[in-house]
């Protein structure tokens, strides 16, 4: 069901204690009875502990920023969907920019991924975002969607339920420079279109969409207004208690 969703993703910040005090910090300040779903990404070694930190809270839950695209054995250093399982999570992030981009990930590499977080009960926040450079060029939405489609356009109408889809322009990303609310807007509708081909009205109509890059207190409220606008994916700004419970406020 579609549903308004605000994810921080704290990417690689935030030692054992900073964590935990930072949840404690959120915690003590967000709305109980919010119907916005609040999500929290943050890196694996906390995955257990604010776990259980959020158990007891309904509209807050936990995500890791990545899975292997195997499911067991001997690939040192890997995480494996079953264990983030494990620890109780909801969501794993997949296709960052940053992933695809430093690590590169591939759109084949992210179908694998899908399908372990899947098989593993998990549901995905799937990232996708053009560069500038392909947006200057009006390349974007064909990038768009072969992103979408080459990674999830296979799943069957049930499993593409568990997807929610996370916009992500990689020249608003920790830039400042935020995709104003009409073109953020336009490639959700995009977004929401290629899936409506794909899946029919009724999928389309119930796949959460989120905008991320430079989101922010400021401008949350503007961009949540949007009709195929339904949350954000949040970097830096989830790293301040105030900042992040306010744009969990701001639909
Ligand atoms: P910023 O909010 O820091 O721009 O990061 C966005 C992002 O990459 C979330 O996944």
């Amino acid at each position: 069901m579609r549903k308004n969703i605000v994810a921080a993703n704290w990417k690689m910040n935030l030692d054992r204690v900073e964590g935990i005090t930072l949840v404690e910090d959120i915690l003590g300040k967000i709305s109980l009875d919010s119907k916005t779903e609040v999500v929290l990404a943050p890196s694996f070694i906390h995955l257990y502990k604010l776990g259980k930190m959020c158990d007891d809270r309904r509209n807050i839950f936990i995500a890791s920023q990545d899975c292997s695209a195997s499911n067991k054995g001997a690939f040192t250093g890997e995480v494996s969907a079953e264990m983030i399982a494990s620890c109780a999570a909801k969501y794993v992030i997949l296709g960052h920019s940053e992933r695809r981009t430093n690590f590169s990930e591939t759109n084949e590499l992210l179908k694998l991924k899908v399908g372990q977080a899947l098989a593993n009960n998990l549901e995905v926040v799937f990232c996708c975002g053009e560069s500038l450079e392909q947006r200057h060029s009006g390349a974007h939405f064909e990038w768009l969607n072969s992103q979408i489609s080459d990674s999830l356009f296979h799943l069957l109408a049930e499993d593409f339920s568990k997807i929610v889809i996370a916009y992500e322009p990689i020249w608003a990303i920790g830039t400042g420079v935020t995709a104003s609310s009409d073109q953020a807007q336009e490639a959700h509708n995009f977004i929401r279109d290629i899936v409506r081909k794909r899946y029919g009205g009724n999928v389309a109509n119930d796949t959460s969409i989120l905008y991320g890059g430079s989101c922010n207190p400021v401008n949350s409220a503007e961009l949540f207004s949007q009709p195929d606008i339904d949350g954000g994916l949040i970097g830096g700004a989830s790293l301040n208690a105030d900042d992040f419970v306010a744009i969990t406020d701001s639909f």
